[in-house]
């Protein structure tokens, strides 16, 4: 009975289904609680999507789109020289704009990577650039005071061993052409390939604040856990760097360590995303325009507000917000994602205290019509973000008696109490309510918010 249990475990192992049952380690809600403590704070991060995609800029999944031949896509790796390279003005950028956190491409699926592996040619030392391009991004942003967290593509379209799957640019539409193109090529061989990138990305640069695995898709011509050797991956991760924060792109749900938080990509959550019922860390990946590699054709850019209120509302049900920029080929920040950074920091500079250490406001408090409400635990100061400006009168429910002050955050202006302003005629307060009373004409402020400091 015991071998049959035992036959049967191997084989849904072997099948590569199921779920892995190992454990990492034995870290407790608390301790992860504090090992996440910066991260939780600190709310708004920065994305960058850039490696040899940067050159076609239509978009960084090109050479699977157009199934490119890795003879084809050679091209970029000839022309790659990003002579504006200056990764202490990305950094300057993205602090300007509130964020205090960046997470890079150190390889996307392309293969490239920026660093200088010593297990690959393909690398941006190779290119008429000829520097370890992230080096100098991990000085530049730890001098500007930035955490730091290295994107790393499971996935590689360029190495001779990664087996051809249903995402890959040469995918097939029958097994028998699957099998003949894997033939030669061995996963053991890549996944050793590959924990020796994560190994040297987890040594060669100091300490890494973040690892951003990506990704899986399990099934059949796909890969998973076992394709990755996620287990023995993360462990060594944990052990490499014990402090490090990890997403959960690796396959591992359920398994202790096996990933640190969800992330939700270019998708709004309607709540504060649970697993078996409880709240989990999470963090949302946004684009400004929809692509991740710079595209320089894409006109879809979120304006200022839509970003604004992707921020608030993230924070306003518990998560972080990891907006990307895809630099160009030249190693610049396309003007319109500086823009949207110059505006942005522009709120931040004023309200940012209504996103730092800021959370989920307690269930007692109801957002009043067009607002988020998002709330600091620490300081029991309530945020009003008015999406829509109101009109002299703002009842807000549940705060008789909890209320000791009220402002406005971006200029500390006081916000008065008082009977509701007009002829409301049968409008009544419940008894709970207070009314602020609002000036008629909206402050300059894209989305004004409303401090209220509680007793
Ligand atoms: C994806 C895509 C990708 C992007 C990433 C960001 O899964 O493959 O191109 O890097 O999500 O979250």
């Amino acid at each position: 009975m015991r071998t049959k249990v035992a036959i049967a475990l191997v084989m849904l192992l072997a099948t590569g289904q199921g779920t892995a049952q190992e454990k990492i380690w034995d870290e407790t809600e608390a301790q992860k609680k504090e090992r996440m403590a910066w991260w939780t704070h600190d709310r708004f991060g920065l994305f960058i999507h850039w490696g040899l995609y940067a050159l076609p800029a239509r978009h960084e999944w090109v050479k699977h789109r157009e199934k490119t031949t890795n003879e084809e896509y050679q091209k970029y790796f000839e022309q790659f020289n990003p002579d504006l390279y200056n990764p202490r003005e990305w950094a300057k950028m993205a602090k300007a704009a509130g964020m205090k956190y960046a997470v890079i491409t150190t390889k996307h699926h392309e293969g490239f990577t920026l660093f200088d592996s010593k297990f690959t040619d393909y690398k941006a030392t190779n290119t008429p650039i000829g520097r370890d391009l992230l080096k100098e991004w991990v000085d530049a942003f730890r001098a500007e005071g930035m955490k730091i967290g290295f994107y790393y593509s499971l996935i590689d379209w360029h190495h001779p061993h990664f087996t051809i799957d249903r995402i890959h640019p040469l995918r097939q539409d029958n097994d028998k052409n699957y099998a003949k193109l894997n033939k030669d090529r061995d996963m053991t061989k890549y996944r050793e390939y590959m924990h020796n990138q994560v190994r040297e990305l987890l040594t060669n640069y100091g300490k890494v604040d973040m690892l951003w695995l990506d990704f899986s898709y399990p099934g059949k011509h796909g890969k998973g856990w076992k394709e990755w050797g996620s287990v023995e991956l993360l462990k060594m991760v944990r052990q490499l760097q014990p402090g490090i924060i990890v997403n959960n792109r690796a396959d591992l749900k359920g398994v202790n360590g096996g990933g640190d938080f969800v992330t939700p990509e270019q998708f709004k959550v309607p709540e504060w995303p649970t697993i078996d019922g409880k709240k989990v860390p999470w963090e949302t990946c946004q684009t400004f325009s929809g692509s991740w590699g710079y595209y320089r054709d894409e006109n879809t850019w979120k304006n200022t507000k839509q970003l604004l209120v992707l921020l608030i509302e993230t924070v306003s049900k518990g998560g972080n917000l990891l907006l990307n920029v895809g630099p160009t080929a030249r190693g610049a920040f396309d003007q319109r994602a500086q823009n949207s950074l110059d505006n942005m920091g522009l709120w931040m500079k004023f309200n940012g205290r209504a996103i730092y250490g800021c959370t989920q406001a307690p269930e007692e408090f109801e957002a009043p019509p067009n607002t988020l409400l998002t709330y600091n635990e620490k300081t029991n100061r309530l945020y009003v973000h008015l999406l829509d400006y109101p009109l002299q009168n703002f009842v807000i429910g549940g705060l008789k008696g909890k209320l000791k002050y009220a402002q406005f955050l971006h200029d500390g202006s006081e916000i008065r109490t008082s009977k509701p302003y007009g002829h409301a005629f049968d409008f009544k307060m419940g008894h709970n309510d207070i009314n602020l009373s609002l000036p008629v004409i909206k402050p300059d402020v894209k989305i004004p918010v409303i401090e209220l400091i509680l007793n």
